[in-house]
């Protein structure tokens, strides 16, 4: 895309659309009276009639009515703009390249003067309208063979502002880098699972390594069985599609001091095996590697960031599936890390194959963990669709991370693990630990079985069961997987790495 940046004059702009917000009281707005001027004195006309309006995200179009070199203006209402933060001006602007995408716009042209207040810089509004403008746009490629309309892609942005312009474009472009990694990750949930099989998964990793040179190391069955991966070797034994482990690894600095290690579950379909799930709590079980893309997507933007931190991501993926050969209820198996599982629910998969890839990321070197994981139906019961559930064994570490999660305004909320709930994990007549305790509060035995396997490393648990999906278009984008948690676990390596 290209990006220019020039001074506001708006008898120079040349673009499809003007992008003008609406603040209540636009008055006060730095140029709004050349604008006026410029556009149609009939401007504070409309405004007290309502034909445009300054209610939050409320969007209208109008045509060019003069000599402009832009073909229309479209408003977009800001609301008070004093409260205006950074998590609403992103959701603003996903509600602009939403409107754009259905008017096929290909060349925009963005003011940033009205989007400012004493908090919000030009340098924000250029940050957040690249997120919201690629958040908003983002369209699934489906399989559908009638559609032959070719979707319309946004091909040049100008910004209006006398902000440097090396820091405003700087600022748009990692807005880009965000918004590109988080409909990758989309897209990788919204694929059918025929399709995206743990190997194909792999082969995506793959390209990302030698796009932003990571090292990558994958272990296949035959690698597995030799290192003792015993958790995720049952949850695959009832699968033709073979087991893959990704290790990817990022240097962004010689120090391999505070390494922060990602694990992500990759289920790439879950049956529920022989604890199989209702017909209809089986369906959209092929995003239950919304962990794993989370953890893709977050390297993608580490990879084009690069920040001083070392990093290392481990995806753990297969599907759980049913056949004479699959893992069942009452098996008894031996992770990697020694500790043996009594099997009470081969639903409870997600658990046990988290557990080799966070032994194997602390092998490997991490010295802080967060795993991410679409895990238990309990975490949706306890928080709904709208946050994502924690939990942590090291309040300093799980601030840091909140910082990270209040910078990009994804919502997380942490619930309890107790003694005692380590207890019933650890209850079990033939082994160290049993996969599913009870279903009372069950969100935090699915996590706080991953946390049996951590140590005393610092270590964030994250659910997203409730969050990787949404049922309906949302503040951040259309119906279908979210790409949650990517942005934030890559802003907490950033973070860690000032
Ligand atoms: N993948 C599911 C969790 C899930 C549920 C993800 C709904 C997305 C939407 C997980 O593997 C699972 O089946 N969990 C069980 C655990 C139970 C058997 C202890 C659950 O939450 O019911
Ligand atoms: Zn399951
Ligand atoms: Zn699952």
């Amino acid at each position: 895309m290209k990006i220019t940046i020039t001074e506001t004059n708006f008898e120079q702009v040349e673009a499809d659309v003007l992008v003008v917000g609406v603040p209540e009281h636009p008055e006060n707005t730095d140029g709004w009276n050349e604008f006026v001027t410029s556009y149609s004195d009939r401007l504070p006309n409309w405004l007290k009639t309502g034909d445009v309006q300054t209610a939050f995200k409320k969007v209208v179009k109008m045509p060019a009515l003069g000599e402009q070199k832009y073909n229309r203006v479209l408003f977009i209402g800001l609301g008070a703009r004093k409260e205006l933060t950074e998590a609403l001006l992103r959701e603003a602007f996903v509600a602009v390249g939403q409107a754009l995408a259905t008017s096929k716009t290909t060349s925009v042209a963005i003011w940033t003067a009205p989007f400012t207040n004493e908090q919000l810089t030009c340098d924000d509004v250029a940050f957040t309208a690249a997120e919201g403008l690629g958040l908003g746009g983002y369209k699934f490629e489906d399989y559908k063979t009638t559609s032959n309309e070719r979707d319309v892609v946004l091909e040049a942005v100008t910004l209006l502002s006398s902000a440097d312009k090396d820091e405003l474009k700087a600022a748009f472009e990692i807005g880009q880098v965000h918004a590109h990694a988080v409909n990758e990750a989309r897209t990788l949930v919204n694929m059918p699972p025929n399709i995206l099989t743990a190997t194909e998964m792999a082969k995506y990793a793959r390209q990302l390594a030698e796009k932003y040179d990571f090292e990558i190391e994958v272990l296949g069955k035959k690698e597995m069985e030799e290192q003792g991966m015993g958790a995720i070797l049952a949850v695959n034994k009832g699968s033709v599609e073979p087991p893959q482990l990704i290790v990817l690894k990022y240097t962004g600095t010689d120090q391999w001091e505070d390494v922060v290690g990602l694990v992500g579950k990759g289920i790439t379909y879950d049956t529920g095996g022989y604890s199989i799930k209702p017909k209809d709590g089986m369906v959209g079980m092929k995003g239950d590697m919304g962990g794993a893309a989370a953890v893709l997507g977050a390297m993608e933007i580490i990879g084009e960031t690069r920040p001083a931190k070392n990093v290392i991501a481990v995806i753990a993926s297969t599907d759980n599936m049913i056949s004479g050969e699959a893992f069942k209820p009452d098996d008894v198996i031996t992770s990697l890390s020694g500790k043996t599982i009594e099997v009470l629910n081969t639903d409870a998969e997600g658990r046990l194959v988290l557990a080799d890839a966070v032994t194997y990321a602390l092998r490997s070197g991490a010295d802080y963990l967060v795993d991410v994981a679409t895990l238990t139906g309990g975490v949706i019961v306890a928080l709904g669709n709208d946050k994502t559930g924690a939990l942590t064994n090291d309040e300093a570490f799980f601030e840091e991370f909140m910082y990270a999660a209040a910078e990009t305004g994804e919502f997380v909320w942490r619930l309890p693990l107790t003694e005692n709930d380590k207890k019933r994990l650890r209850k079990s007549d033939v082994a160290d630990l049993n996969n599913s305790p009870g279903r009372d509060g069950h969100m935090i035995f699915g996590g706080g079985f991953v946390g049996e396997f951590v140590g005393d490393t610092p270590w964030v648990h994250l659910d997203i069961a409730g969050t990787s999906e949404a049922s309906a278009a949302h503040d951040l984008g259309p119906k279908g997987a979210t790409g949650v948690m990517v942005r934030t676990l890559a802003t907490l390596v950033e973070r860690m790495a000032e």
